[in-house]
């Protein structure tokens, strides 16, 4: 018999379901309800993980309770969200999927969990995969933005950079995807709303980043918080059995979120919290966070809603996450290392930062010129250092940022850098927004910081309204109206709605919540020591009622046509984004020429090569992303106006041209059919080449699969 089934034949009804119960310490706060007297729980055997608590001195003391005062001295595994960043943060993963860059999304997550492990962290509750083309949803912060692929993508590198090659490795931590699934197609943008979703879009587009993470490894998976067509996901045994356990083979942890198996009770499919227990473990949830429900779950089994095999293949799971973490073995592993190794997460944040900038619009303001020598820097957001670290940020300390204010001091030596806030980010008197714009007065140049507050995007964040917050539209304004050039910093955690403001200032840059090392990232894109790379991650939005939005929306059949009302638009605006998806300027102008698809038909074992020829003709080298999109022109479904396939980058000298190779996977020009298997049908595609989404500017071949 092995270790875990030897553990588990020695372990008595009670103790099986305190193994698979999770509780918060509460030295952060993620959810209303809170678990009440820990150690007592662990002492008495109720607890099989702890979360919320970090630092090795009162992990150590946990541990000890459970390994010396329980009776077979099982150790608690211990969770944590490190979503962008641990001691050290990073710019929130919607910023940092705009740097289509796998290898820095990957180091990010090393760093994460080598500070994380260092203070005693077993397990994150990270990555978060949810895909989403709404805004107003405050949870697009913490994502990968709108597109499947580079969620995928983005989902692989998450998952080895937190896990490493083992486990075992005290340095590497347990991911966990979540939320499991479809939370970001929550009804009108509010978070937890129910979802209705088809099966098509949710297979398309929702699940294929968990399956990455799956076949990546990922230790553990995170049902979402609401429902999809009905049912709610703690209780999904199609998705989470049948389809997470069976078509993906997962054999990891399925852990629920914060009580989300009690409010099956308001879902309405459960009557009470044993019901609602026995339903969350029958349709896979093996952990239940917070709620205790499954402490109740000897009842169950008494009225016979569940079997023990039920209840023992979950604390087997539980059991061997634990035996992978090498906690079996050494319940102190993460928190006995004698010297956690030094690593640079400096530069490594301000690489990060610098490429999660999307330089949106400039008419040449930017770089600032050396001439500039009176610079008013104006908002709320200029010297702040705790909201520069974003939403899910608790353990870094914001003592350690840099503001917008140092950054540009630091690299403006002999400016005269001259600040007023003008007011908060929520609220303002019109002696503050007066005071800033008589500051203005004397300034060559104007540098605005505006945006959202941390609080504001991230879990319980949704917003209707995607304008700037608070007075900040007026301040901004006023500011505007002055004459002199403004260049806008849009701080945020989603795309905000200010088309007024991005019309009528010099240049904007979205650099969302970039992290510790936000303000030096910032000042070295204002200033041309960086030359801006970030491309978006998610389409922008011109206004609130074009939302849902994303550049894959299928074809009209009445597609926008200006000389004819009866074709798709609105009668008050235009519906194309504000920005495309891959969008952002650098100060180079890089185009797109003679693209070849070889061979132009072929078959779907064939290799195709696809290339195309860059050119800098700007006069510093840039570093450029494009983008391979493919377009299947007839198929027996109708599919997306646009598909991302696969993306590179490219860096040129100044007016250098060099010709990049882009690889199809021809297996990716595969779909689902009308009876949901994926095929490949003959016939003709796109193969559609561009620096963004933006149909119109991309290079396009016409290829015939046969
Ligand atoms: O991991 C989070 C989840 O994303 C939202 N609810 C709380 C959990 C634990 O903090």
């Amino acid at each position: 018999m092995d270790r875990i089934e030897a553990l588990l034949a020695r372990m008595t009804l009670d103790e099986k379901v305190g193994q698979i119960n999770l509780v918060t310490a509460g030295q952060t706060v993620t959810g209303a309800q809170g678990s009440g007297d820990v150690t007592a729980s662990i002492r008495a055997g109720n607890v099989g993980g702890v979360f919320n608590v970090w630092g090795r001195a009162a992990i150590a003391e946990m541990q000890k309770c459970a390994v010396e005062e329980t009776r077979l001295g099982v150790p608690l595994f211990f969770a944590l969200d490190v979503l962008h960043g641990h001691k050290t943060i990073f710019p929130i993963p919607l910023a940092e999927a705009c740097a289509f860059d796998p290898s820095l999304w990957e180091r990010t997550a090393r760093a994460a969990a080598r500070e994380a492990s260092g203070d005693g962290i077993d397990l994150t509750f990270a990555p978060m995969l949810d895909v989403t083309r709404d805004p107003r949803w405050g949870r697009i912060a913490e994502g990968p933005g709108e597109d499947p692929f580079v969620a995928t993508k983005f989902a692989e590198a998450k998952v080895r950079g937190f896990q490493g090659a083992d486990l075992g490795n005290a340095m590497a931590i347990a991911a966990t995807a979540k939320h499991f699934c479809g939370g970001g197609a929550a009804t009108a943008g509010r978070d937890y709303a129910p979802v209705d979703i088809s099966e098509r879009t949710l297979r398309e587009v929702y699940l294929p980043p968990f399956k990455a993470a799956v076949a990546a490894g990922c230790a553990a998976i995170m049902p979402a918080f609401n429902s999809v067509a009905g049912i709610p996901m703690t209780a999904a045994t199609k998705l989470l059995r049948d389809y997470v356990r069976g078509e993906l083979g997962f054999e990891g942890v399925v852990v629920s979120d914060y009580t989300a198996i009690p409010e099956l009770i308001e879902h309405g499919v459960a009557a009470d919290v044993v019901e609602a227990a026995a339903l969350a473990l029958r349709a896979g949830v093996d952990m239940d966070m917070v709620s205790g429900a499954f402490l109740r779950l000897p009842e169950a089994l008494a009225r016979g809603l569940v079997s023990i095999a039920d209840i023992d293949a979950s604390a087997r799971r539980v059991l061997a996450l634990k035996q992978k973490l090498g906690l079996l073995d050494d319940p102190y592993r993460r928190v006995s290392i004698s010297a956690v190794p030094q690593f640079d997460t400096k530069n490594l944040a301000l690489e990060a930062a610098r490429r999660a900038i999307v330089l949106l619009t400039n008419d040449g303001t930017l770089p600032l010129s050396p001439k500039a020598k009176r610079i008013a820097v104006i908002g709320p957001l200029a010297e702040t250092r705790s909201e520069m670290l974003g939403p899910w940020a608790a353990t870094g300390d914001p003592d350690k940022g840099i503001t917008i204010l140092d950054g540009l001091r630091a690299l403006l030596r002999d400016c005269d850098i001259m600040h007023e806030s003008g007011g908060g980010i929520d609220r303002a008197d019109s002696g503050a927004i007066h005071a800033a714009c008589a500051l203005c007065e004397q300034a060559e140049l104007i540098v605005l910081c505006v945006g959202e507050a941390s609080w504001m995007s991230g879990e319980a964040a949704s917003r209707a309204s995607l304008d700037l917050p608070g007075r900040q539209r007026e301040l901004a304004e006023r500011v505007l109206s002055i004459g002199k050039p403004v260049v806008v910093i849009l701080c945020s955690g989603r795309p905000l709605t200010a088309p007024w403001l991005v019309e009528r200032a010099q240049a904007v840059l979205a650099t969302w919540f970039l992290g510790h090392m936000a303000g030096a990232a910032i000042a070295d894109v204002l200033t041309g020591r960086f030359n801006p790379t970030g491309r978006l991650a998610v389409t922008w939005p011109r206004d609130v009622g074009q939302i849902p939005i994303s550049y894959s929306e299928r074809s009209s059949g009445r597609p926008f046509d200006s000389s004819n009302p009866f074709t798709c638009r609105y009668l008050d605006l235009s519906s194309e984004p504000l920005f495309p998806f891959g969008h952002g300027l650098s100060y180079a102008h890089v185009v797109l020429s003679n693209l070849r698809v070889e061979p132009r038909t072929f078959r779907l074992e064939d290799a195709v090569r696809i290339c195309v020829d860059a050119r800098n003709e700007g006069d510093v080298a840039a570093e450029s992303t494009i983008f391979l999109f493919v377009r299947d022109r007839v198929a027996t479904v109708a599919r997306p106006a646009l598909e991302l396939k696969n993306w590179s980058k490219v860096l040129l000298d100044a007016k250098e041209t060099k010709t990049v190779a882009l690889t199809l996977s021809t297996s990716e020009l595969r779909y689902l059919s009308e009876n949901f298997t994926w095929v490949a049908e003959a016939g003709e595609f796109e193969i559609c080449v561009g620096l963004d989404a933006q149909r119109s500017s991309i290079l396009t071949q016409r290829v015939v699969l046969l």
